[in-house]
């Protein structure tokens, strides 16, 4: 059995100076209290539970003395304002990326212009981006739903919309939706905001899966793109999305020559380390020991 780890795989830039800010404000001994869980990866929050880290979904939710984090996925203008008119100290983990939309869409809205947004309209980092619009803006998951909001919307070429994507949205689905408003509008400003780290992770998994007999994903199965990477994969292999080594299929995996693994931004490298030893004993149990870890660092 020959084993292939993604060099992508695991803590995204973004997750790791979030989780590392809440581990900073631990130490120096602060009651922290964090908008929503800091990272879709039950373990590493069981862990922070632990250190007594609350989770709250409003500021209003927050102790006085807490120090509250706004996680990676940031939030939407109104919930900033209400921290700050709380006098809540607050430690901001917003994705530097994240936040760069947030400006886009801000500036945007200043101007009058419509925001269509290419993401899923219940993740909170679509919520974060929303709240930085005005009323005049439009979220699709895909092709589909772009093609029923522009049926709806009339078409101004004078105040084009400004258009920009979540940063784990689908690569491929981002295209056939470009596709289509540049058909309908010649000058919409198109901000490319996937995320570098997930068209990566998300190209790395589709040529992984191709080359492989199964696919194992990491992940959260509240992580969006975690759940992405297992949708690319599926295509081209058996897919299994797992949270801890536990979980392994292992009569999936007996027969297969090549296993790839990848894991989703928010997976520690601890998880998939465990994943891999699991994997490695399995190998030797096998009477083999062909494993090849493409990882750099893992
Ligand atoms: Fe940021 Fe990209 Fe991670 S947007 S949170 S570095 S996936």
């Amino acid at each position: 059995m020959k084993v292939i780890v993604a060099r992508s795989a695991g803590y995204c830039f973004g997750v790791n100076r979030a989780i590392e800010m809440v581990d900073a404000l631990l130490r120096k001994g602060k009651k922290v209290c964090t908008l929503g869980p800091i990272i879709h990866n039950p373990q590493t929050l069981a862990q922070f539970a632990e250190r007594g880290v609350k989770i709250v979904d409003s500021p209003d939710e927050a102790p006085a003395d807490a120090t509250i984090v706004i996680r990676s996925h940031g939030v939407s203008k109104a919930v900033c304002d209400a921290i700050f008119e709380k006098k809540l100290e607050c430690v901001d983990a917003t994705c530097p990326f994240v936040a760069k939309i947030h400006k886009i869409v801000s500036k945007a809205s200043a101007e009058g212009k419509t925001v269509l947004i290419a993401g899923d309209c219940s993740h909170p980092e679509v919520q974060g981006i929303r709240g930085h619009c005005s009323e005049n803006c439009f979220v699709f998951r895909n092709a589909e739903e772009l093609r029923g909001i522009l049926q709806n919307i009339p078409i101004d070429n004078k105040m084009p919309p400004c258009v920009v994507a979540q940063t784990t949205f689908s690569v491929s689905e981002w295209e056939n939706c470009l596709e289509i408003i540049k058909r309908v509008y010649t000058n919409a400003t198109i901000f490319d905001t996937i995320c570098n780290a997930t068209a990566v992770r998300q190209s790395e998994a589709e040529s992984l899966s191709r080359c492989c007999d199964v696919m194992i994903v990491i992940g959260g199965r509240q992580s969006s793109n975690t759940a992405k990477l297992r949708d690319v994969c599926r295509k081209n292999c058996s897919t299994y999305l797992i949270e801890t080594a536990d979980e392994l299929p292992l009569s999936a995996l007996k027969g297969a020559e090549c296993i790839g693994i990848t894991a989703g931004a928010s997976t520690p490298a601890s998880i998939i380390k465990e994943v891999l030893d699991t994997m490695s004993e399995i190998n030797e149990a096998a009477g083999q020991n062909l494993m090849e870890n493409n990882a750099e660092g893992n």
